[in-house]
């Protein structure tokens, strides 16, 4: 053996145990996936809700882990009707160009939330009291705003929570002033505006039972009708250690039968004390210390259940993976999460898979693992 080749034996050994030193400092999950995007990209997007700091690029740290981690986005609260139409002739398009713009730069499909809701209305909305005039405010609304964004996003929310937790329809000023058909009407003129962008219609809780079969009577009646709906979200804001896997499972099938797309679109896990279930933002509680026992951090047992809940939903997710088409996460990070201020004001929550300095926390782990684990197992090994 020459020198030559000892030297380059030498080498070899040398760069090999820098390789192998550097990925041990790598988490298990990144050498084979950059981001959640990544890890699930033959399976279903991967999204979050923006908020407006987010949207204007005012968080780097944000906007880092944005690109790395998610392919699809969802404005939290500025296509809302209160920020983007908030007075009668008044359009405030401003921001959500942007999210337009940024989902296009950055190659994330924009779901646009929502069109209909009854929350977050502006205050001339409410007060509106002929019938006429608030036919008139739901026509143009929709119009306009659906109109301006054809083309330019891929999705609408076009209604948003229109039902109770039995299937009846919720007491609102569209159902009073409109009648039960508002719905399918609203996929109407969102379909006439914008027939290229998908449509769906929004609501938390619609996995269980009763909710569901109100849910599946909506949709029915709106393609009765001859109007496209494309899919249904379920919000997924879901509580530790309480995920309706059976509910959720059930629900994706039921609505995948009537050829719906099934998305999650508000995920977050509850990890705080709380007296219901559900989303509805006009429920609260009163804040005491108790309410509020993490304000330290999460405490290990309870880290490890958050993990496990997300690691069986997105068991059950891959399961399903050819009726889903996306799973959104409602927010960035712990610190950004809505969950901090409703339904208590100034909690602590850690609802997100990362924390309130954007680190992975254990639930994102396992969720990533569950994707080089099937990587593994499909490769024989
Ligand atoms: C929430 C936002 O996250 C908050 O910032 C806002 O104050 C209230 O609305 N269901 C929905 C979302 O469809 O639009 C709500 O978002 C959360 C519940």
């Amino acid at each position: 053996m020459t020198i030559k080749w000892v030297l380059t034996g030498l080498v070899a050994v040398v760069l090999l145990g820098t390789a192998c030193d550097s990925s041990k400092k790598l988490p298990a999950t990144s050498q084979s996936a950059k981001g959640l995007k990544d890890a699930f990209k033959k399976d279903f997007l991967i999204g979050t809700a923006l908020n407006t700091a987010q949207i204007q690029g005012k968080d780097s740290a944000a906007a880092r882990l944005i690109q790395q981690q998610f392919n699809a986005v969802t404005p939290e609260n500025i296509m809302k009707a209160e920020i983007i139409h908030p007075q009668w002739n008044v359009y405030n398009f401003e921001l959500a160009d942007q999210i337009a713009a940024l989902g296009k730069k950055q190659g994330m499909k924009v779901n646009g939330h929502t069109l209909i809701w009854h929350s977050q209305l502006p205050a001339y909305a409410r007060n509106i009291r002929d019938i006429d005039s608030f036919h008139t405010f739901f026509t143009n609304h929709i119009s306009t705003v659906a109109g301006r964004y054809e083309g330019k996003i891929a999705s609408w929310d076009v209604v948003n929570e229109a039902l109770n937790e039995d299937g009846t329809m919720r007491k609102s000023i569209f159902l009073d002033k409109l009648g039960p058909d508002f719905v399918t009407d609203a996929f109407r003129l969102a379909q006439k505006a914008a027939p290229t962008t998908e449509l769906y219609y929004n609501d938390y809780n619609n996995e269980q039972p009763a909710k569901r079969e109100g849910c599946l009577q909506l949709i029915r009646k709106i393609k009765e009708a001859g109007v496209r709906i494309d899919g249904v979200g379920i919000q997924g804001h879901w509580h530790i250690g309480k995920i309706p896997l059976k509910a959720i499972e059930e629900s994706i099938l039921a609505y995948s039968a009537l050829g719906l797309k099934v998305m999650f679109t508000e995920l977050d896990i509850e990890v705080l004390p709380r007296n219901f279930s559900g989303a509805d933002v006009s429920q609260r509680m009163d804040n005491n210390p108790t309410l509020n026992p993490y304000v330290n951090g999460l405490p290990d047992s309870v880290q490890q259940q958050l993990a496990k809940d997300y690691e069986d939903l997105f068991r059950l997710f891959l399961k399903h993976k050819d009726k889903i088409t996306r799973v959104t996460f409602w927010g960035v990070n712990d610190g950004q999460s809505w969950l901090n201020g409703w339904p208590v004001r100034g909690r602590t929550n850690h609802p997100l898979l990362f924390d309130r300095q954007y680190r992975p926390k254990p639930a994102y782990e396992k969720v990533m693992k569950l994707k080089t684990e099937t990587a593994t197992e499909s490769r024989g090994f």
